[in-house]
């Protein structure tokens, strides 16, 4: 349901049901959720000098997408040990909840958790999965992990970040993704990683139409045999491929605030979600890497309902789009479909 456009929209009559709304986030990289002063302090606690990647008023600085992924890295650089992924989790699950979150998948890469050995990704996921049972516990949000190789680090990397998770897969570990630089090789380099996941019994998601244009999502989905994709927004250009995925049911991960803070889109105003959603498409909405984009869930709704004067019941129906799309197993999607309703 949309508001007649010419009849006032006032968005304060909305926003407290907006904050107080329990959301479901599907597309959230753990390290790109570090707030900054959270890795000033390991910094300085580890006598690293990474003044470089901060604004004077303590922000992460970085010029455009390719210096934003070195940046993300340099900060990966101080969380050095399963006790940092430990906080990290802590930190970054505390700060969701106050948006309202109470399901959230994120992007967890073992190149950050010991470089992709096996038995250091296993003692760096005994300490995201104590934070994320302790998370649950004190602040009512529940944490799944997707396993995520990085596009830029190549194939043969991408080859160990999935054994990874193919040795991990369960109830925590329920998906496997490629995020990354969209313009280094081809969807179809990563085929053998997306197999083996998908062996291991791991739901699929990869970034594209982040960047690159239709023929990037259409690679996803026919070479990697996704059911999710990361943003897929400058895939709307396309008609055909807007009705093939709404008909087959392919969700898209949007996060406009990302998307407007890089300039993917130019503004709110012509980011395609609302377009995409008109079409069929199961859209949801994400924050991808709220501090490096200043933004929050809380953020993306309420601009969103300015923008496109969205009421309640489009972003219930957001929620409910995510939660389908979800990586849990059936128990959980109960279990938060509750939680959803009687909110
Ligand atoms: N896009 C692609 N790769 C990434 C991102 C992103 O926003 N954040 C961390 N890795
Ligand atoms: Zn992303």
């Amino acid at each position: 349901m949309t508001h007649d456009p010419d009849a006032p929209f006032e968005i304060e009559e909305i926003a407290p049901q907006l904050r107080a709304m329990p959301k479901v986030e599907l597309h959230l990289h753990l390290e790109g959720g570090a707030p900054p002063t959270f890795i000033r302090g390991l910094a300085r606690e580890k006598n690293v000098d990474l003044r470089e990647i901060f604004t004077e008023d303590g922000g992460y600085a970085y010029r455009d997408f390719e210096h934003f992924l070195s940046v993300y890295e340099a900060a990966c650089s101080v969380l050095t040990g399963p006790e940092e992924f430990y906080r990290l989790v802590r930190a970054v699950l505390a700060e969701s909840a106050s948006h309202g979150v109470v399901y959230s998948e994120t992007f967890l890469s073992p190149d950050f958790c010991g470089k992709c050995d096996l038995s250091a990704w296993r003692e760096y996921l005994a300490a995201i999965e104590e934070a994320a049972t302790e998370a649950e516990r004190d602040d009512g949000i529940t944490l799944r992990g997707i396993v995520t190789c990085i596009r830029h680090f190549g194939p043969d990397q991408a080859k160990k970040s999935a054994m990874c998770a193919a040795e991990t897969a369960g109830d925590f570990i329920t998906g496997f993704g490629m995020a990354g630089a969209e313009d280094m090789g081809e969807q179809k380099d990563f085929v053998w990683s997306f197999d083996a996941a998908r062996e291991a019994g791991l739901r699929l998601t990869s970034h594209a139409g982040e960047w690159r244009g239709p023929e990037e999502v259409r690679a996803a989905i026919r070479d990697l045999g996704v059911e999710r994709i990361g943003h897929g927004v400058r895939g709307s250009t396309d008609a055909q491929l807007v009705e093939d995925i709404a008909e087959a049911g392919i969700t898209l991960e949007c996060c406009p605030g990302s998307n407007v803070f890089l300039g993917v889109s130019g503004s709110l105003a012509d980011h395609p979600i609302a377009q995409l959603r008109s079409k069929g498409v199961n859209v949801t909405v994400s924050t991808d890497d709220p501090p490096f984009f200043h933004t929050d869930m809380n953020a993306e709704f309420l601009n969103l309902a300015k923008t496109f004067r969205w009421d309640v019941d489009v972003f219930r129906e957001l929620n409910q789009n995510a939660l389908a799309a979800a990586f849990c197993d059936e128990p959980t999607r109960t279990r938060i479909a509750k939680e959803l309703e009687t909110a």
